[in-house]
């Protein structure tokens, strides 16, 4: 099983590595060095006996929203639950901030509904579309699917009743 961490400073480099190479075949977006650096509390890390097989990141975009960014697994530790287990770790953050809703924008739907997420309307997020996808060079032509989980009866489940 993967343990899921909350990234430190000195893995920026490998969250990096392991995003520019699922860039490179097209898989999702690059991000610089320097924005992982700036996101560090954002990301978990998966490790397998020590070394780095997976990342993803929580960024919150307001009062009941955040998205989940930059998911990768490595080419070898795919099909273990390493994504799924990344997935539930940022989704369990997002509970405890008391958000109503985490969405993603992805070339992998498919696996997103897998982990409780629904397909959604990228409009849905106007404050993504009009804050970041506009300075997007594939904004007029994006490929990527918007899913979203809500939260907010998975979160009043988990909240102890007081007698
Ligand atoms: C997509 C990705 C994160 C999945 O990670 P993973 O660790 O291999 O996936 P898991 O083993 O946790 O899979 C969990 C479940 O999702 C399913 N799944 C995995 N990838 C899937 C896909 N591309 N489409 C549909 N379902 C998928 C698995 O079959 C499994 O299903 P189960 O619960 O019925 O057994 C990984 O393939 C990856 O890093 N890909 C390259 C980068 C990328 O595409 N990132 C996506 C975000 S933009």
């Amino acid at each position: 099983m993967p343990c899921i961490e909350p990234a430190r400073l000195a893995d920026a480099e490998a969250i990096h590595q392991l995003i520019t190479y699922w860039a490179e075949k097209g898989d999702m977006l690059h991000r610089p060095v320097g924005e992982i650096y700036e996101a560090i509390r954002d990301f978990k890390v998966a490790r397998i006996d020590g070394e780095i097989v997976g990342c993803g990141s929580l960024h919150i975009m307001g009062a009941d929203l955040a998205e989940v960014r930059s998911l990768a697994v490595s080419e070898a530790a795919q099909g273990k639950r390493v994504g799924a287990a990344i997935v539930a770790a940022c989704v369990q953050d997002a509970m405890s901030l008391g958000l109503d809703r985490v969405f993603a924008l992805t070339y992998r739907p498919g696996f997103f509904e897998k982990q409780g997420f629904r397909l959604a309307n990228v409009m849905e997020f106007p404050q993504k579309v009009w804050n970041e996808c506009v300075r997007c060079p594939f904004f007029t032509n994006c490929k990527e699917v918007a899913v979203v989980r809500s939260l907010r009866e998975e979160g009043d489940l988990s909240v102890p009743l007081v007698r």
